[in-house]
């Protein structure tokens, strides 16, 4: 079916953009991202996961490979184990099935406290900030685990907790600054309209500066022009620390033109995983879609 005009009614209807409609080229010119390019081996690597809460499987035998540096999306109708699959990987879920392998080590399930020290980082799909403390508060969250200070050096600033907290606000600022969050520093965060608190979940994850980085969702419920300011904000990101990006995001033109790895998930199984064209022009996709989604958007 793809290339055939039936393979191309069948995208025209489920929305799909073509080559021609990509805003943005996605060759990376940056020293970092030349370097992951050329060590492009998998980072994470699932194997045969396999999850079901009662007798509801969210996932079945899902395997996949994520290159280095990559940004993968993960995309699938509401239900499909989207989120499930992000969840296993930051440890909050333990497959009952299947392993995973993170840039060499091998487990069932991780300790989400014992992965960030791994390097991975996260947001989620329903934001999980602390709305009553300010911007630059929610950001330090994520370098909560680096601190060596105990609690009472902290408490009586000891030199060590001192330190720290100066490295952390310099860490903290340059953070602010490279997602322009400079002008909200004062701000506590549940008084920023939703598009600017997507954006520090994206910043208390990005802050550690995580090999591995899962966004669950990063841009739903935004206008197109914050999803647009969103998707530049993922890719200079994964351009400027090389980091690896797996994406939840019901925005198939947006996927499309972001990622440069697809898998499609639907009832839990992995159905397509390839390149966007690949994805794209696969019937098993284009098939999953036509029985689901007559009037909806693709995913
Ligand atoms: N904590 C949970 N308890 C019970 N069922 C769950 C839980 N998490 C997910 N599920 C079920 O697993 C399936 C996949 O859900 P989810 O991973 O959230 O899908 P998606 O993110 O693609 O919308 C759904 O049927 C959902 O109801
Ligand atoms: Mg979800």
């Amino acid at each position: 079916m793809p290339g055939t005009s039936a393979g191309v009614a069948a995208a025209e209807r489920l929305r799909l953009p073509f080559k021609e409609e990509r805003t943005t080229p996605r060759l990376e010119s940056s020293p970092a991202w030349l370097a992951v390019t050329a060590r492009s081996d998998a980072i994470l690597t699932l194997s045969h996961i396999s999850l079901a809460f009662g007798g509801v499987a969210a996932l079945t035998d899902v395997s996949l490979s994520v290159r280095r540096g990559e940004i993968c999306s993960v995309i699938g109708p509401n239900g499909a184990g989207k989120s499930s699959l992000i969840n296993v990987v930051s440890g909050l879920y333990k497959p009952d099935h299947g392993s995973i392998r993170l840039d060499g080590q091998m487990f069932g399930q991780m300790r989400p406290d014992r992965l960030a020290h791994l390097g991975v980082a996260r947001t989620f799909q329903n934001l999980a900030l602390f709305g009553g403390l300010s911007v630059p508060d929610n950001v330090s969250a994520g370098l909560t685990h680096t601190r060596r200070a105990g609690v009472l050096e902290q408490a009586f600033f000891l030199p060590r907790s001192r330190r720290e907290d100066r490295e952390i606000g310099e860490r903290v600022d340059a953070m602010l600054s490279f997602l322009d969050l400079g002008p909200f520093r004062d701000r506590l965060v549940s008084t920023l309209p939703y598009g600017l608190q997507k954006r520090v979940e994206l910043a208390r994850a990005l802050v550690a500066e995580p090999k591995l980085l899962l966004l669950d969702e990063p841009m739903a419920g935004m206008t197109a022009t914050e999803k647009q300011e969103m998707a530049a904000f993922v890719r200079s990101a994964r351009q400027r620390y090389g980091i690896t990006i797996i994406l939840i995001e019901h925005d198939i033109g947006i996927v499309m033109a972001l990622s440069d790895h697809v898998a499609v998930l639907d009832y839990g199984r992995k159905i397509s995983d390839g390149t966007p064209d690949e994805v794209r022009s696969d019937p098993a996709v284009i098939r999953a879609y036509i029985g689901s989604t007559e009037d909806e958007d693709l995913v």
